[in-house]
């Protein structure tokens, strides 16, 4: 096991009817003048703007608001937000919604002690400093909630990058699975698709003996493959739902991470997707994560035997751990099919011709991109037409 240090302060507030406590909440955190960020409107039809609101005048606490932040969210209106934020003294931000509020919350966060172009922390510069950001969580899905990134497009070029640092945990995030009942299903399965990656960019490692980090990630993969298709058979299913919930935060907030080589590609080359024709998250990760499994599985075969007898349950081939391998990516192909991902290029509206341009963007140069397989330009274009 490798060393590693790990910090990870956020207050988590898990149940039923918990953001009714919000207003409490941010006063303990501090908060005294307020930026209620969110989406494009599930949360006013909801109700749990409204809801929130009350708790905030609740306690005297002051709010603006500023709504709209898209799937994939873009620079614009984190722009608009750090102005805000300058401009009305705005000492915390509360994101209400989905990866994306959360991480455009993030990034006004940054941007709003910092004089120059948020978009330098996007671009390498080191993250110090940012206002508390807290969260009130309505998809299962980022692990935003917990994590120490933010990832945003700017619309000129539409790149799309991350940022990281631990200033950009939340203080606390409230968790409650109810919340996310409203979700449509394809959206409920992009959340799956999207915490199971988390877990398989930490699972595929080149690190020995990292029996408990291995085991962690089994067992938040066993439970997100059991409770998705319990959830999208009833969308009100509340243990299903408070499963994927605290699943969708372990998976990401780095504790099933810690002291091993982590990969990252094919998140990586799947923001590329997203930033081109602006697809939900976890569907591009459908498409990419086979693509990256057959493409780099006989650098350790039996990491992926491994992976297939202790997640999908296969039988292992002594013989022959390759066939092994083999049909857990098989399975997981099955699995994301039978919830309704896609996982070829077509069925997600990518089009062969534009691998170039995909290419091209993600600006790799004499870099490689990963870990497990340290990935040049050329894998890279090999990966993407094996996903066509
Ligand atoms: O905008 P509204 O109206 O709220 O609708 C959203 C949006 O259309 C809807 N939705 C959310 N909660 C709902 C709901 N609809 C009905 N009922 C509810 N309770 O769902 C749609 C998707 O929301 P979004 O926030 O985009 O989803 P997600 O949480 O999957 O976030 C995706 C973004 O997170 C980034 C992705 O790249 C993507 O931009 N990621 C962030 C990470 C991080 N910060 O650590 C790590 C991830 O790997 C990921 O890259
Ligand atoms: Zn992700």
């Amino acid at each position: 096991m490798n060393n590693f240090n790990f910090y990870s302060p956020t207050h988590f507030v898990f149940g039923k009817n918990r953001e009714n406590e919000v207003g409490t909440f941010v006063k303990r955190f501090g908060g005294t003048r307020v930026l209620i960020h969110f989406g494009g409107g599930s949360v006013v039809k909801s109700g749990l703007l409204n809801r929130v609101k009350t708790s905030l005048a609740a306690e005297n606490i002051y709010f603006t608001e500023l709504g709209g932040v898209l799937p994939n969210p873009r620079s614009g209106l984190v722009y608009k937000g750090i102005e805000i934020c300058k401009q009305e003294n705005i000492d915390f931000i509360l994101a209400v919604g989905g990866g994306s509020v959360i991480d455009s919350s993030k990034a006004i966060a940054l941007g709003a002690l910092y004089d120059g172009d948020f978009w330098d922390f996007y671009m390498g510069k080191l993250v110090e400093k940012a206002l508390p950001v807290a969260t009130i969580l309505t998809i299962s899905a980022a692990g935003s909630e917990g994590s120490t990134g933010s990832v945003i497009t700017h619309e000129n070029g539409m790149l799309k990058r991350a940022a990281n640092s631990d200033a950009l945990r939340p203080v606390f995030s409230v968790l409650n699975p109810e919340l996310t009942c409203t979700l449509p299903n394809y959206q409920t399965a992009c959340g799956a698709t999207d915490m199971m990656a988390h877990v398989m960019e930490r699972y595929f490692t080149n690190t020995q003996n990292v029996e408990i980090t291995d085991r962690l990630c089994e067992g938040i993969l066993l439970t997100v493959i059991k409770e998705t298709p319990k959830a999208l058979a009833d969308s009100t299913n509340y243990e299903s739902r408070a499963n994927i919930m605290w699943a969708g935060m372990v998976a990401h907030n780095d504790i099933c991470g810690v002291g091993r080589d982590q990969d990252w590609s094919s998140h990586q080359m799947e923001h590329e997707l997203s930033g081109l024709y602006d697809v939900a998250h976890g569907a591009g990760l459908a498409v990419i994560f086979p693509a990256w499994m057959k493409y780099v599985m006989n650098h350790n075969v039996m990491r992926f035997a491994q992976f297939a007898v202790r997640v999908w349950g296969c039988e292992m081939d002594f013989q022959s751990p390759e066939k092994t391998a083999i049909q857990g990516i098989e399975r997981y192909e099955q699995f994301m099919t039978s919830i309704g991902m896609p996982i070829r290029f077509s069925e997600l509206g990518a089009k062969a011709e534009d691998i170039p341009t995909l290419v091209k963007t993600m600006q790799l140069g004499n870099r490689t991109l990963g870990s497990f397989v340290k990935l040049t330009e050329e894998d890279v274009r090999k990966i993407y037409e094996l996903a066509v």
